[in-house]
């Protein structure tokens, strides 16, 4: 099984193509020609996972999936969540959300957040299905850690002593966010392939 992932985001394709591993064969966009921003307009994670799969699903005709994440802190009442690509700007840096994140935050004892993924998969039924992928942490005072990418530097995942920029990519592969999301996604391509 061959699906399309509809991101530009190199770290999301390796991490995915780690995670999925030899259960299904993941695609990149550069692989079916496709050199195009994608659109990301809509007010939730679904909407906005749902337009990028549809986006490339319509225009490309290949079953593809896309994901949509967001890191959300429970004293900044869920925010930066759908906006955290371009919470501190248009211009989508991760340096400059982090530095806004801890400057918001400041020395707020409740350093409690939650990074949420949605998938969703277009293309091989009549309607999209939705997969989900919930990792529940804490914000560091400072950051920590060089790999990854995003929020991971300042986000430690519950029963952890490490951000997810201090694990290896096979390490975060084992319990993120996007990890379980992709799981689900792997599960259900096994059910629907098993013989009835
Ligand atoms: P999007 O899903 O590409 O729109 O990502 C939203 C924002 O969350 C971007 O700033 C990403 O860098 C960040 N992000 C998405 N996934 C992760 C992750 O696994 N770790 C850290 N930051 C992430």
């Amino acid at each position: 099984m061959k699906l399309c992932f509809a991101t530009n985001n190199k770290h999301k394709l390796e991490e995915a193509k780690d995670i999925a591993g030899k259960n299904f064969e993941i695609v990149s966009l550069e692989e079916i020609n496709c050199f195009e921003e994608l659109p990301e307009t809509r007010p939730t994670l679904e909407g906005n996972s749902l337009q990028k799969a549809e986006y490339v699903f319509q225009k490309y005709n290949v079953p593809c999936f896309a994901d949509d994440t967001g890191l959300e802190v429970e004293a900044l009442h869920g925010e930066p969540g759908v906006f955290s690509a371009r919470y501190a700007g248009e211009h989508k840096n991760s340096g400059d959300n982090i530095a806004l994140l801890l400057k918001n935050l400041g020395n707020n004892l409740n350093r409690k957040a939650r990074f949420r993924t949605i998938i969703t998969l277009i293309g091989l039924e009549e309607k999209p299905l939705y997969f989900e992928g919930e990792v529940p942490g804490i914000i560091t005072a400072e950051l920590r850690g060089k790999s990854g990418f995003g929020y991971d530097p300042i986000f430690i995942p519950e029963g952890y002593d490490k951000t997810y920029a201090e694990m290896s990519l096979q390490e975060k592969s084992l319990l993120s966010h996007r990890a379980i999301a992709v799981k689900k996604l792997e599960q259900y391509l096994r059910r629907r392939s098993a013989p009835q």
